[in-house]
């Protein structure tokens, strides 16, 4: 049996690292295992314009303790509103590297999101131009469809038209749930991609659900049946080149969390890698862990993969801290449910 792994170092292809004494707590948590993030702009306020993405990226490296590397990939926040060419002069600079379209309401601050697609028009055909991928939250907001059909109608609905009427547009299907999505990635040419989270390898919607309400479990896009996750882990662990790890870490305090209306996200940035290797390993596919955390990310993003490389082992399995502390309460690290035989050296 494989006692230790080897790997390029990896990157996560979405990631929330929030602002202030929360930035502080969760940084190293993501640093420590990842050389790259694609971080999130949903920012109160939402991170819209380059100059704000400049000053975020320099708030997130001022957070970084010494002697820690880490990478912050920054990103915009699709609005109405958004300048096409504010969006292309960061993206020359190397500034920003994908814009996140958010359909209004969709998830945790994303009130100033998109709700007339033909406003945004512009600021994709100048992304189709230059190649600056679009990260889509791909869940229709509509009361009307229920929540564990969102991400497939808006598939339909949204996605594939605005592909359609902007030929050259790189997507990436954020955090993808189901099987319609993850066959519309595989079917959809290479100009599309996907990321997948951890948790959603590892849970369906009766952990969420059966047997007392696990609000820890609880994220956007909600986790789906069994079939679902089923196929993602397929997607996942079949080394394709257009599926690749983002992790969608997304603190919150516990009291956000257990609250009658309580926020979504789980926090998996201390033990996504360890549960990774869990998960590829009862697949039979330890040797395509590499791909999926480390080579198709960032050739995807037309970026080098890592030189620096990281050493998991395989050991009698070590529970990781249930939660961090930070100066705005404590936060639950996602509990998969299964003992993890493997940790990151240090
Ligand atoms: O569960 C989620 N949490 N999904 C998202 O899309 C946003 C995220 C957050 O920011 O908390
Ligand atoms: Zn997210």
């Amino acid at each position: 049996m494989t006692e230790t792994l080897t790997l390029r170092r990896p990157d996560d292809w979405h990631l929330h690292l929030r602002d202030g004494a929360m930035l502080a707590a969760v940084l190293p948590e993501s640093a420590r295992h990842f050389a790259r993030a694609i971080v999130m702009p949903n920012l109160v306020p939402p991170v819209t314009t380059a100059a704000q993405a400049a000053a975020y990226r320099r708030r997130i490296l001022d957070a970084l303790p010494e002697g820690m590397a880490f990478e912050p990939l920054m990103t915009l926040y699709l609005t109405e509103d958004t300048d096409p060419e504010d969006v292309a002069a960061a993206a020359r600079e190397g500034l920003v590297r994908a814009v996140k379209l958010y359909p209004a309401g969709a998830t945790t601050n994303s009130a100033s999101g998109v709700r007339d697609f033909s406003r945004i028009r512009p600021v994709l055909e100048r992304m189709a131009e230059t190649g600056l991928p679009l990260c889509v939250h791909g869940e229709v907001t509509d009361e009307e469809v229920d929540i564990f059909d969102r991400e497939a109608v808006f598939l339909a609905r949204v996605l594939d038209p605005l592909r359609r009427a902007t030929p050259g547009l790189r997507v990436v299907l954020e955090h993808v749930t189901t099987a319609e999505g993850v066959d519309y990635v595989r079917d959809g040419g290479k100009d599309i991609a996907a990321t997948i989270t951890a948790h959603h390898l590892v849970i369906n919607r009766n952990h969420i659900l059966a047997g007392g309400i696990r609000p820890h479990y609880y994220c956007l896009p909600v986790a789906k049946r069994e079939t679902h996750r089923a196929a993602l882990l397929e997607a996942a662990t079949s080394g394709h080149p257009r599926f690749f790890l983002g992790t969608d870490s997304a603190p919150h305090t516990d009291a956000a969390k257990l609250a009658p209306c309580g926020c979504a996200g789980c926090f998996t940035a201390p033990n996504a890698l360890p549960i990774l290797a869990e998960v590829f390993e009862r697949a039979g596919a330890l040797d395509r862990l590499e791909a999926f955390v480390s080579l198709n990310g960032p050739a995807f993003y037309r970026l080098p993969p890592n030189e620096e490389t990281i050493t998991l082992r395989r050991g009698t399995p070590a529970a990781g801290p249930a939660r961090i502390d930070t100066a705005e309460g404590p936060v639950t690290v996602f509990d998969p449910g299964f003992p993890l035989h493997w940790s990151v050296t240090p």
